[in-house]
């Protein structure tokens, strides 16, 4: 059968992607392999090898081993990249988060960060989170030292900051719990609206959809929601999708139901002009980020632990084989 980047291409996607675990690649030969095949991946991002902490742990001391692995693999492949992430409370040096800045210093560090990494990704990101994750869970900025130094200058400061060293890849905004159509979505159309009144450049928003079993919004309500911003005039794409069960181990039914619901994910994504594409946030349940962050929960993807295909799989694959 198909493969689903394969499919997804036919269903008018750009791409079905994943994340790259840096940690996993060259030591899991059946993750690498299913990783490598370009008709089932389209597109890499790195878990976490282009983070501040990783590119820049010291002050002017830049260093992409772990950056490069997504780049060298997806050059091999023939692959796009997603390029993840410039702007970010999390995963930030101390040096970064506990200095005492000033407007002009802090605009420095960030300079001097996003011409670097980014001038040494150029030409080869598809796209660029330039922001992350700047919006606390229940609406309102979340606290960091960008918010606590700029206000919400630094928004269009980082995309400015992003066009002047890659005018050629596209500019997102980045996050998870978008998909609620609720108050931290409201405030994501604001950023939007806020980078756009400054005269800055914003291409794209990221809806992360790190979402729950059974509890992911429907395919018309999804829709819905991505389209609040398409009518800003930013393409949308789903960027980190995984969706766990809340209790394990899951049932043969509620394997049934991460099957719907995947389905509606990537429906809604088919269904949105400017929508154009989906990465996962790794594919096997061997490995992912979950167990750690939320214990007991986890087998999101749509491999399981042996890599064989799950009922996700063969969900997301129907729907795009529809379109
Ligand atoms: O590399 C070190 C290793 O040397 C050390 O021994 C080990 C001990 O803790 O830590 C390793 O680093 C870990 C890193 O993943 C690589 O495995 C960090 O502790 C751990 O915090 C880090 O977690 C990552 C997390 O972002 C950090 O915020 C996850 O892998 C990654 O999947 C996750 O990805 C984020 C996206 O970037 C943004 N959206 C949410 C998403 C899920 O949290």
């Amino acid at each position: 059968s198909a493969q689903l980047n394969d499919l997804a291409v036919r269903a008018g996607l750009k791409y079905f992607g994943t994340a790259l675990g840096e940690g996993t690649i060259n030591s899991d030969s059946q993750y690498a392999a299913i990783l490598s095949d370009k008709s089932m991946f389209g597109q890499l991002v790195p878990e976490n090898g282009m983070k501040w902490d990783s590119t820049e742990p010291s002050r002017g001391q830049f260093n992409y081993n772990q950056g490069d692995i997504s780049a060298n693999t997806a050059k091999k492949n023939g692959q796009g990249l997603r390029c993840h992430a410039l702007v970010w409370y999390s995963q930030l040096p101390s040096w970064v988060s506990q200095g005492s800045w000033n407007k002009q210093t802090l605009t420095s560090v960030m300079e001097t960060h996003i011409n670097n990494v980014m001038g040494h990704y150029k030409g080869q990101c598809y796209a660029w989170d330039v922001i992350n994750e700047t919006i606390s869970d229940s609406g309102g900025w979340r606290d960091s030292v960008f918010l606590r130094t700029f206000g919400t200058d630094y928004f269009p400061l980082s995309f400015n900051l992003a066009k002047k060293a890659d005018p050629n890849t596209k500019l997102y905004y980045n996050d998870y719990n978008l998909e609620y159509n609720a108050a931290k979505t409201d405030y994501a159309v604001d950023l939007v609206k806020i980078v756009q009144a400054a005269g800055a450049p914003i291409d794209g928003v990221g809806f992360q959809g790190h979402l729950i079993v059974g509890s992911t919004p429907s395919r018309a309500n999804l829709a819905t929601t991505l389209k609040r911003f398409t009518a800003l005039g930013v393409e949308v794409a789903y960027t980190e999708l995984d969706i766990r069960h809340a209790s394990l181990p899951a049932s043969s039914q509620a394997s049934v139901t991460q099957g719907n619901d995947y389905a509606n994910v990537v429906g809604s994504c088919v269904d949105v002009d400017g929508c154009i594409g989906v990465t996962v946030w790794g594919f096997t349940d061997k490995h992912s980020w979950i167990p750690g962050t939320f214990p007991g929960e986890g087998d999101a993807m749509i491999y399981d632990s042996n890599y064989n295909r799950k009922p996700a799989w063969t969900s997301i694959s129907s729907v795009l084989a529809a379109a």
